[in-house]
């Protein structure tokens, strides 16, 4: 029986659907425009190398939010022990389908049965700022208890103070979620209390594509 259960958001089912609707958009932007693709931006290749570097031979890694799979893919290609999950069964299809040789399964982050110490690594990349704020540090405390010491955390987000309501995505004009900013410092707050030790922040501005971003790489101690 799992000891830690998470709240279950009350727009998960809307925010589920939202994100069918968008997948097959989203796959083929990071597929036609590389937008989205890691291997376009150098700095954000550089975390997900740094990731990779630091938990390469820890234990299995866990994309949380993969989408169509594109970081797993690309850790997998590393070398490292890789799965990927999401919330949205369309997005887990364009995963399966662009990434065969990868393993996927539709989750929500809020339903995850991980055993304690089984990981070397979790991703929250780009895929947490639907949680609403009070779930965050519940899905940051079971990454925490999941991660093996040593194991690492690398989390993506949108930066800022609003919660803000989308009603448009990737060229859809019928979606509706919620996209929770948070300043840096907020993040880092909720993963040390989680029970990790920050190791590394970069932050990122609003460019053509996307407002700012941070990115927060935390480690679980022994
Ligand atoms: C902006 S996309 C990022 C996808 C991928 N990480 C990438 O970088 O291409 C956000 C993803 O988070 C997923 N997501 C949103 N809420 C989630 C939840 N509660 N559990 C799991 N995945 C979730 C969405 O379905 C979507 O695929």
């Amino acid at each position: 029986m799992r000891t830690h259960r998470i709240d279950r958001p009350a727009d998960l089912d809307v925010v589920r659907e939202s994100y069918d609707r968008v997948a097959d958009s989203y796959a083929d932007m990071v597929v036609t425009t590389g937008i989205g693709d890691i291997r376009r931006h150098p700095w954000l290749k550089a975390s997900i190398d740094a990731f990779a570097d630091s938990v390469g031979g820890l234990g299995p890694v866990l994309d949380v939010g993969c989408g169509p799979g594109t970081v797993t893919a690309y850790l997998a290609e590393r070398g490292l022990d890789v799965s990927g999950v999401d919330l949205s069964p369309r997005m887990i299809e364009n995963a399966r389908r662009l990434h065969p040789e990868c393993r996927f399964d539709v989750a929500s982050a809020t339903e995850l049965d991980l055993a304690e110490a089984s990981l070397g690594g979790v991703l929250g990349w780009w895929s947490l700022f639907n949680l609403p704020r009070e779930i965050l540090p519940q899905v940051l405390g079971m990454f925490a208890r999941a991660l093996k010491p040593g194991g690492h955390l690398i989390a993506a987000t949108h930066v800022g103070d609003e919660d803000l309501e989308r009603t448009e995505a990737y060229g859809v004009a019928s979606v509706s979620w919620t996209t929770h900013q948070w300043r840096p410092e907020q993040l880092v707050d909720l993963i040390e209390k989680a029970g990790l030790h920050p190791v590394a922040e970069l932050r990122l501005p609003a460019d053509e594509h996307v407002g700012p971003g941070v990115v927060v790489m935390a480690k679980r101690l022994g």
